[in-house]
């Protein structure tokens, strides 16, 4: 059995004689989570997993705890009853035998049972629940939260078994209590995403043991969370026929590329002040695109309501989407519709012209393979882009005239 001892004795070693990390690594049976962990759980590390109250962390967590193979999962909540977790694991699928459930909020009561129990892996849902009886203050407070942490932290790595802390965190800020935890562990992961749209996406923060770009992508259902391992298909809608206001966007999230559509409602304001809203996007840069329209390419945009939204409720911040955007606004404006096997990538400057965007070869491939057959992007990258190896049709554009140009003649 594992023992918690502070035993262990540090001395000092030279680098050349310290055996290098094995790199080991455990499958944690979710495809998405390893991935966004830089290849699976690391034995002994610490990792946080923050993220708004109802967007999916306890949903997420129990499903990978009944997802291991051959492992024994700890899962300690505070924050609901055990026939609670029961029944999210009967809607998720078959409650797993390996997969044990602790109801304890006190971490001398929780590293008790550790002790007995040994499990491969422990889950804590979540730290603000916990409290320790070597502080004073009250669950959920800032010394509370750290002072639990620093103890499961100790456990981690004495032990050699990961421990993932859930942690509530809110937009505002007002449940900042995870925040002050994000430099003492090994791994910082946020689930995001719109709570009126099924996306979730698994965000790495910080990894002292992978990458930070990658990403996680969800899909919350019925039973569960559901993971998308080809999320284009899921941005973009097929539609019988053409409707003005859509433009496909080629972006790369992380280290994915994905097709993301955009959608513009652009019409004459009704009450004096014009309206402008963006979901998903920012709004000051839409403000600065449609300003460019105006001053660029001649289009009366200043007593128009525009609204722009990114379908399935994801949030997009690559530049590359600029010329989707304006090509949404563009087709709502004069209600002519883009193709529908049209695709855009490209920055749009100041000055209105057409930037290129790195990463072209990835984002070229994602749309060629889901079949799109024009694909718009910038006169820059005229050198960078082999047309031999791309079915679709490449089409070049230097300024917002040249797109104006090829979508409406
Ligand atoms: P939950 O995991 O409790 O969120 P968190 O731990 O982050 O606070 O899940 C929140 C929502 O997910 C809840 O409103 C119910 C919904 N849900 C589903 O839609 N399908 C499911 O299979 C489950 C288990 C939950
Ligand atoms: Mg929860």
């Amino acid at each position: 059995m594992k023992r918690i001892s502070p035993a262990r004795k540090a001395v000092p070693t030279p680098l050349d004689v310290i055996a290098p990390n094995r790199e080991e690594r455990i499958d944690t049976g979710t495809a998405e989570l390893n991935r966004v962990l830089g290849g699976g759980l690391v034995p002994g590390s610490l990792v946080l997993i923050g993220g708004e109250p109802g967007i999916g962390k306890s949903t997420l967590m129990l499903q990978v705890a009944m997802g291991f193979e051959n492992r024994k999962v700890l899962y300690v909540t505070g924050e609901e009853s055990d026939q609670q977790i029961r029944m999210r694991a009967d809607r998720i699928g078959v409650p797993n035998a390996a997969c044990l459930v602790l109801t304890e909020t006190n971490t001398q009561n929780i590293f008790n049972f550790l002790e007995k129990v040994s499990p491969g892996v422990l889950v804590i849902d979540s730290i603000q629940t916990l409290y320790t009886d070597h502080i004073e203050s009250s669950p959920g407070s800032i010394s509370q939260v750290r002072e639990c942490a620093a103890e499961l932290q100790r456990y981690a790595k004495l032990t050699d078994t990961p421990v993932i802390l859930i942690g509530h965190i809110t937009k505002d800020g007002t449940l900042a209590g995870p925040k002050v935890l994000e430099h003492m562990v090994d791994t910082v992961l946020q689930f995001e995403g719109d709570r009126h749209y099924e996306f979730r996406i698994l965000r790495s923060v910080k990894n002292r043991f992978g990458s930070t770009s990658e990403l996680g992508i969800f899909e919350m259902t019925g039973k569960g969370l559901r993971e998308i391992h080809n999320p284009s298909e899921i941005l973009v809608s097929r539609r019988e026929e053409d409707v003005s206001g859509i433009a496909v966007a080629a972006t790369i999230e992380g280290q994915r590329p994905m097709l993301v559509e955009t959608q513009a409602l652009v019409g004459t304001a009704a009450y004096g002040t014009p309206q402008r809203t963006a979901t998903g996007f920012d709004a000051k840069r839409l403000n600065m695109l449609l300003a460019v329209l105006e001053k660029r390419a001649g289009f009366k945009l200043g007593s128009k309501d525009v609204f722009l939204n990114m379908a399935g409720g994801i949030k997009v911040d690559d530049p590359a989407i600029d010329l989707a955007v304006i090509s949404a606004v563009m087709s709502s404006n004069a209600d002519i519709p883009v193709p529908q096997h049209y695709c855009f990538t490209g920055e749009v400057s100041l000055s209105g012209e057409i930037r290129a965007v790195n990463r072209i070869e990835q984002r070229i491939a994602e749309a060629d393979k889901l079949g799109y057959e024009k694909i718009f992007l910038s006169a820059y990258l005229k050198k960078s882009v082999n047309p031999q190896k791309i079915r679709a049709e490449i089409i070049f554009v230097k300024k917002i005239e040249d797109l104006v140009r090829s979508l409406f003649g």
